[in-house]
């Protein structure tokens, strides 16, 4: 299974709130910014995350697969 990294640039999250409404799953309010619940996900929660990330305003959100060898099946 494939596996990613998720990650919110919180300085520049402006706080708009449009991932965790989207993806509720993987995000919160920290403080008034958005932090990720986990920061590596599998492919099922991939589609969320990635909502999340083409819909923050100012692309805060980062999503990067992981390749090494134990993710290889
Ligand atoms: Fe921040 Fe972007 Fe989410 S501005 S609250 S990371 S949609």
């Amino acid at each position: 299974m494939r596996k990613f990294k998720v990650k919110v640039d919180r300085e520049k999250c402006i706080g708009c709130g449009s991932c965790i409404s989207v993806c509720p799953e993987n995000f919160y309010f920290k403080d008034g910014k958005a932090e990720v619940k986990k920061e590596i996900i599998t492919e099922k929660e991939y589609d969320c995350n990635l909502e999340a990330a083409e819909l923050c305003p100012v692309d805060a959100i980062s999503i990067e697969e992981i390749k090494n060898k134990e993710n290889k099946e």
